[in-house]
């Protein structure tokens, strides 16, 4: 037997156990002779290792007390403590205990490939993959695959179950994948399984004080590595909460179904990709994130260019103020006369698609009985709205709630999009308002069960919409969602989603999203994927005139910050009209981008972050804030180092913050080159917005 380790070593198999092993050959040597050991056995601890191509990340998988376990290095050193894997099967029993690992399959993938639309063009996937049968030494024999991938900045990792007569009809009670991390740490978390989905403001706990939560969750360690749990191409299977065991343990507990299991499959079919993104620090795990997207499947849609990354306003705010009604009555919002106004005003300020919530049949009725998604209330003329923007050059945004009435959405599904698609509808804003496990469908037989907007039906049910809503050439908008896997890739027609605490919190939230929410966010949700925020409420205020704890320059900000390929411009369309300067930049800014870099930040604290224009020399950069005031240097080195730039910045101006004059903003030109360092002051709960232009 021979004993190697080789820590950048692609293709080499480790057998870490020597060590142990050496100890006690000649009871070894008699044992190997055993290869069908009912029970642990010197076998149990072959170690296989897979490092990234740099070689710095490894993934090792071996066997402990007969239990498949893992652990993850970064230069020799733990970041995943020993984590041990396995599942509850129904009817099967527990497949945990008595394994062993055969011998691994191993390849390398190096390649760049381009995004139709996303924070950057190009992403580059290098990763080094080992694929290890994990062999069950009973009489049963089940075996699953492991395959890991491993990246400079990340692994993930996913089980595959093959065709095998003991795991057709996969029926899974619960997954037992453990993430223990090494090392004191702190992290920032929203809990997983309560009533109101994502939409949690994030607490700040030492790792320790964890309960359940959702992923993306976002560790610190104290010195200073970050790590980010969280799961890739959840398509067919529940979504994962962690939840914690002891110490720094954490397990899967995958979401609830209205079925005695979670998940139900048939081999073959493989689990979501596990996945851990390691960064020496905050900006550097934001850029780890497209190993999420590496992970998802390529687009499975063919030509996407009908798909149209655009700024919209909507028939939206209003209703949160409480000002107009969804449903019909004597503040109906969703009239003709409303739409007709707003495609107007879209029309003239350059937008791309005007929002209309409240139009449909069915407001509100309790879990969404009533809804009809093709027919609207006798005060919306459809027809002629949809003709008046098609004049005008303006798509009208549908909208789509279900109350969680996924059963019923499901039905007229076709209907549905037939009937926008006619309508010229080309992007649908879906909503699923209901409490965490109140998704409401039917069997054929007409029994009402229930499940949860993170289970399998609603993996699924999403992903049914994106194949449904591609075939009539429109793009969603998913509120109330499954989280962000990076299914994006897939179907490049999922733009955008909701799936956190967006502004509407601002309008009416108890309390409403603090300073900390946006350098909370851009470290832990948006690892995940786009965020449609819905910023820019330039009035500055929310319900009954409640002030919102922003500044003016701040909410500028939040279009470069927080990353959405269809961005709203929330506010009254009078609001606008009485802050031009602000909403300059709204007009101006873009939405899609050739590549994005954060220059700086501190979750929770502040964030810098620079995006180019897609096929632009402009660079864009947004800076936030929590609290706290203060001064920020921006190094410009990574603008063109041959051009002059003109910077137009808007800036929290003296006296303001939070705390101050919320609305005093400086808008001021300066000239810059890549040898430039741009000072710029945030006030308490501020930020700033400055865009680059070449001078020519
Ligand atoms: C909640 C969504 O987040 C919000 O944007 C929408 O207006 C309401 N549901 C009604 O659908
Ligand atoms: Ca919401």
């Amino acid at each position: 037997m021979i004993c190697t380790d080789n820590a950048k070593g692609f293709g080499v198999a480790v057998r870490e156990a020597c060590r142990h092993l050496r100890a006690s050959i000649p009871l070894i040597l008699g044992m190997l002779l055993l290869t069908h050991a009912a029970t642990a056995s010197a076998r149990d601890d072959i170690t296989y290792r897979q490092c990234s191509p740099e070689g710095r990340l490894c993934f090792v998988v071996t066997t402990v007390e007969t239990m498949a376990t893992y652990r993850v290095e970064r230069d020799g050193k733990m970041v995943i403590a020993p984590s041990q894997l396995g599942f509850m099967l129904r009817g099967a029993g527990k497949w945990e205990r008595s394994m062993r690992l055969g011998e691994p399959v191993r390849r390398s993938n190096d390649e760049t490939w381009e995004q139709p639309w996303g924070e950057s063009r190009l992403v580059t996937d290098h990763h080094n993959e080992m694929s290890v049968p994990i062999i069950e030494q009973r009489k049963a024999r089940r075996a699953i695959n492991l395959v890991v991938r491993v990246f400079d900045s990340g692994v993930g990792f996913r089980f595959e179950f093959p065709d095998h007569p003991q795991l057709r009809d996969v029926m899974i009670d619960e997954e037992l994948t453990e993430f223990v991390i090494a090392g004191d740490a702190e992290a920032w978390w929203i809990p997983g399984g309560e009533w109101n989905r994502y939409e949690y403001i994030y607490s700040h706990t030492p790792a320790r004080e964890v309960g359940t939560a959702h992923s993306p969750i976002t560790f610190r360690r104290t010195d200073g590595l970050h790590i980010a749990i969280h799961e890739a191409a959840l398509a067919d299977y529940a979504g994962f909460w962690l939840q914690r065991i002891d110490g720094q343990r954490f397990r899967t507990r995958l979401a609830p179904s209205s079925q005695p299991w979670k998940v139900r499959g048939d081999a073959p079919f493989h689990t979501p990709w596990r996945v851990i993104l390691i960064a020496e620090d905050a900006p550097a795990l934001y850029a780890a994130s497209d190993i999420i997207l590496n992970l998802n499947e390529p687009n499975k849609l063919g030509d996407v260019s009908w798909v149209r990354p655009h700024k919209y306003i909507g028939i939206w705010w209003a209703m949160h103020l409480d000002q107009w009604s969804w449903n019909d009555g004597p503040k109906h919002g969703g009239t003709t006369e409303n739409a007709l106004r707003y495609i107007d005003f879209a029309a003239e300020h350059g937008f791309g698609s005007v929002l209309i919530e409240g139009w449909n049949v069915g407001w509100w009725s309790e879990s969404g009985r009533n809804f009809k998604f093709a027919e609207a209330v006798p005060g919306h003329d459809m027809d002629r709205v949809s003709a008046y923007a098609k004049a005008k050059g303006i798509e009208i945004m549908g909208h789509h709630e279900t109350a969680g009435n996924a059963g019923l959405y499901e039905r007229q599904l076709e209907a549905a999009y037939d009937y926008y698609e006619r309508q010229g509808v080309r992007s649908v804003k879906t909503g699923y308002v209901a409490d965490a496990g109140g998704v409401l469908r039917e069997d054929p037989d007409g029994t009402e069960r229930w499940e949860w907007h993170d289970g399998q039906y609603m993996a699924r049910h999403h992903v049914r919409i994106a194949q449904a809503a591609a075939e009539h050439r429109i793009a969603i908008n998913a509120h109330e969602p499954i989280k962000d896997t990076g299914m994006r890739r897939t179907y490049p027609n999922l733009l955008t989603r909701e799936g956190a605490r967006g502004m509407e919190y601002q309008a009416w939230g108890e309390p409403p999203n603090p300073a900390s929410h946006e350098p909370t966010l851009l470290f832990t949700r948006m690892l995940s994927g786009p965020f449609d925020l819905t910023p820019g409420i330039v009035s500055l205020e929310g319900r009954d005139g409640r002030a919102i704890p922003s500044t003016l320059a701040r909410q500028l900000a939040d279009y470069v910050v927080i990353y959405s390929p269809l961005q709203m411009a929330a506010d009254l369309p009078e609001n606008y009209l009485k802050q031009p300067d602000a909403f300059e930049f709204i007009k101006r800014v873009p939405v899609d981008w050739e590549q994005t870099r954060v220059l700086e930040g501190r979750i929770g604290e502040y964030a810098i972050v620079a995006r180019q224009r897609r096929g632009g020399n402009d660079w864009w950069i947004g800076g936030v804030t929590n609290s706290k005031r203060r001064e920020v240097a921006i190094d410009l080195a990574f603008i063109d180092p041959g051009a002059r730039y003109t910077a137009e910045i808007w800036r929290d101006g003296p006296g303001g913050g939070i705390e101050g004059d919320r609305f005093a903003m400086v808008r001021e030109t300066r000239e810059v080159t890549s040898a430039s360092k741009l000072s710029v002051m945030m006030e308490a709960g501020g930020g700033f917005a400055i865009s680059l232009r070449p001078v020519e």
